[in-house]
């Protein structure tokens, strides 16, 4: 029997409510095997910064270092916005993806069948399937480069820099991801304008010559931005880089319908790793247990999948996820007519009853 530590990051808004259906979860796991799951709450964001004058205490950090995985909820909220950049709640996130490391952020974007109706697109165009996960560089390009304000205030820069090692190496993971999925993969980028993107291209192209069962295409990213709400079906494998990454996740995850639905894994070179749901801190539905919390539960499934070995018990969350959708029970933030509307507490209840 193995025993895993758990850093806990519930932050702020509707974080502490999503995260506590997940640790649910994660207690049913822990009973189910007889592995067990030891939870270390540490602050980060909003909170931190109400506690200890700064987004992101040294101390989190360590708890983090010294854990097998880490489980976030979502920071940030009207309450911090206008603080300095550098004392933001996102500072916060920024700064604990860089210090453990974690270079690939790896966000999943699944039209569930009982959920087709959710879909903003075309009928036709939902029935054809979304299957699609964005690989985006996590640790790099203009949300770390140099950048700047003039003395008057009036100009402003941020710098998009990247070298061939950090295209390189999130390049790898996404045709290794590849692999075990449709074999695609379509590398994002503005290499008609942008240096940095030309030297992004010849470095995607080249590490694709390594993968001759994959197939590989570029694309520019105004067109993908129009093709994803075109014929979503024709991705499977998007690589792209930290703020392209940003904007087209955003896209992806809402041509499914349902932003509350969608996990993601923050990865590195070591085990550790960074699980949250897409979806922000959603202030105004805070504390009311109407949030989604299927999202930071389907994120638990990637935690067993990458960070801690026990991968049926991943499948058996998305199982559990899959029947109560079946059973139609469905937050508000999912509901259609015909459906059992339940609240976030509730949702967690259920799904961890589920999990066999
Ligand atoms: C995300 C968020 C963050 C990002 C913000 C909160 C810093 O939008 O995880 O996508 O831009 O990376
Ligand atoms: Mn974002």
């Amino acid at each position: 029997m193995a025993n895993y530590k758990i850093a806990v990051i519930d932050g702020d808004g509707i974080g502490p409510e999503i995260v506590a259906q997940a640790i649910k979860v994660l207690k049913k796991v822990q009973t189910l095997s007889g592995n067990t799951f030891e939870f270390n709450h540490v602050l980060m964001g909003g909170c931190a910064i109400d506690k200890c004058g700064e987004p992101l205490p040294q101390e989190t950090i360590d708890v983090c270092l010294n854990s097998d995985a880490v489980l976030l909820g979502a920071v940030g909220g009207p309450k911090w916005d206008t603080l300095p950049g550098h004392l933001r709640p996102e500072k916060g996130l920024l700064g604990i993806r860089s210090a453990l490391g974690l270079f690939a952020n790896i966000r999943p974007a699944v039209l569930y069948k009982p959920l087709i109706d959710a879909c903003p697109l075309r009928r036709d165009i939902a029935e054809k399937g979304i299957d699609m996960v964005v690989v985006r560089e996590l640790t790099g390009g203009m949300y770390f480069g140099e950048r700047g304000i003039s003395e008057d205030g009036k100009t402003a820069y941020d710098t998009e820099k990247y070298s061939e090692y950090e295209v390189e190496r999130i390049a790898k993971i996404g045709f290794e991801m590849a692999r075990n999925r449709r074999k695609n993969v379509i590398s994002i980028d503005k290499a008609n304008v942008l240096e940095s993107s030309r030297l992004w291209r010849r470095v995607v192209e080249r590490v694709a010559k390594d993968y001759p069962e994959i197939t590989f295409s570029n694309m520019l990213v105004d067109n993908a931005a129009m093709q994803l709400v075109k014929n979503p079906a024709q991705f499977d494998v998007i690589i792209t880089s930290n703020i392209f990454g940003d904007i087209l996740s955003d896209e992806s995850s809402m041509v499914t319908g349902s932003i509350g639905m969608l996990p993601s894994s923050s990865l590195g070179s070591k085990k550790l790793g960074l699980f949250e749901p897409i979806h922000g801190s959603a202030p105004d539905i805070a504390g009311k247990d109407i949030a989604n919390p299927i999202a930071t539960i389907l994120s638990m499934s990637m935690m067993l999948r990458s960070s801690i070995d026990m991968p049926e018990y991943a499948k058996k969350i998305e199982d559990a996820v899959n029947t109560i959708l079946e059973q139609g029970y469905r937050t508000g933030d999912i509901m259609s007519e015909g459906k059992t509307l339940v609240g976030c507490e509730k949702m967690g209840d259920l799904i961890s009853e589920a999990i066999k």
